[in-house]
């Protein structure tokens, strides 16, 4: 029976945005503004992630934002997302972020995030989606990292709310 709950191979949710920045995606001091970053990686994510599940989806949480190097008006803005793991209703997708001179092709690593999304039935209420199979030695690393992040964070989530009962 295919009730579409099959597991996916992390190379079906592979999805790359790409945005060129203008005058208007610039801060005061003249290159990108990280919210623009972060808007754009939130897309990418969503992509890959209904790729993933074939549902609606919403963006439950950003585990990690980093923003290494910064971005100028001009270059071409890269965000290439992939869902390392998915659990019950919801999964993890990763996104690189990449700026990119249109001239010569040259790339720079600029940000990494990782995104919880959740997928959604007809009602709008989490619903269970298929699982991901990792089928490269860099998947399987995406996907054990992924669980470590998920962990830290229900950890986290129990320890503030077991501090705030006590
Ligand atoms: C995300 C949302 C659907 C979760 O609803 P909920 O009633 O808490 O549902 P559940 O408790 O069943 O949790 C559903 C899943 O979300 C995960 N989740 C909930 N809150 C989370 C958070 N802050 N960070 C990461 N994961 C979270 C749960 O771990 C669970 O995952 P699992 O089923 O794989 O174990 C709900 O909080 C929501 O609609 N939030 C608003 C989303 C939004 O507006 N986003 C911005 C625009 S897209």
């Amino acid at each position: 029976m295919n009730d579409g709950l099959q597991p996916r191979s992390a190379s079906t949710s592979a999805s790359e945005l790409i945005r060129w920045m203008g005058v208007q995606d610039a801060n005061h001091a003249g290159f990108v503004h990280g919210g623009v970053v972060m808007k754009t990686c939130d897309e990418a994510a969503a992509i890959a992630a209904i790729r993933h599940c074939g549902r609606r989806v919403v963006t439950a949480g950003v585990d990690r934002m980093t923003f290494t190097e910064p971005v100028y008006v001009g270059e071409l803005l890269n965000c290439s997302a992939t869902v390392n793991a998915a659990w019950r209703t919801s999964m993890e997708v990763g996104v690189r972020v990449e700026a990119e001179n249109p001239r010569t092709g040259e790339r720079r690593h600029t940000s990494t995030a990782y995104v919880t999304m959740v997928g959604l039935d007809d009602d709008g209420k989490p619903t269970p989606i298929p699982g991901v199979v990792a089928e490269t030695e860099a998947e399987s690393r995406r996907e054990r990292e992924a669980e470590l992040r998920r962990a830290n964070r229900l950890a986290e989530r129990d320890q503030i709310l077991g501090e705030r009962e006590s």
